[in-house]
């Protein structure tokens, strides 16, 4: 069936963003499990409870529409995904991971701010003032998640990594920790 009308428009949109926040609890959570660093991992942690809230504020979107909730795949998200994935077989050490985690993340924060901001517009649009509120609440999440890492990033101190003949790479890294 053709898609006419902004209704359709922000329930599609909003079915992307459900998916792309799903497909995030799981990056979060690998991206704190390969930080060796307590606060980057506690970033990670604490953005991932932020994305089971944002969750949360999305299923009550999805019932002030008279819906169940349910995601369309987002690939922009998988996409990105699927970037670090091809990332990890070049086979980086473990601290270059975690630097590339940071910024991987901030990409995602950014689809995420721009996909909320549209949310928002399209609420605002339809009178749905409940559902401005809460697409708000996570747009602010997404920003100070963003703020946050960029900080990180910025203070993120790479050593030369190619001088150091023993580098582990985080793929042995995680074979040796299962030891
Ligand atoms: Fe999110
Ligand atoms: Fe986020």
């Amino acid at each position: 069936m053709a898609m006419q009308t902004i209704e359709e428009l922000f329930e599609h949109e909003l079915k992307d963003i459900y998916s792309a926040e799903h497909a995030l609890l799981g990056a979060l959570e690998q991206m704190a499990n390969e930080s060796s660093d307590r606060d980057i991992r506690k970033a990670f942690t604490q953005h991932r409870k932020e994305t089971v809230n944002q969750i949360k504020r999305l299923d009550r979107v999805f019932k002030t529409l008279g819906q169940k909730p349910s995601a369309e795949t987002c690939p922009g998200i998988e996409g990105l995904i699927k970037e670090k994935k091809a990332f990890v077989r070049a086979r980086p050490s473990a601290e270059l991971l975690e630097y590339y985690n940071i910024g991987a993340a901030q990409k995602t924060e950014r689809y995420e701010i721009t996909a909320y901001e549209n949310l928002i517009d399209m609420a605002d649009k339809l009178g749905m003032d409940d559902a401005v509120e809460w697409l708000e609440q996570n747009l602010q999440e997404e920003e100070a998640a963003l703020n946050r890492l960029k900080t990180i990033a910025s203070e993120f101190d790479v050593t030369d990594e190619g001088s150091d003949e023993n580098v582990t790479t985080a793929a042995e890294e995680t074979t040796t920790s299962r030891r």
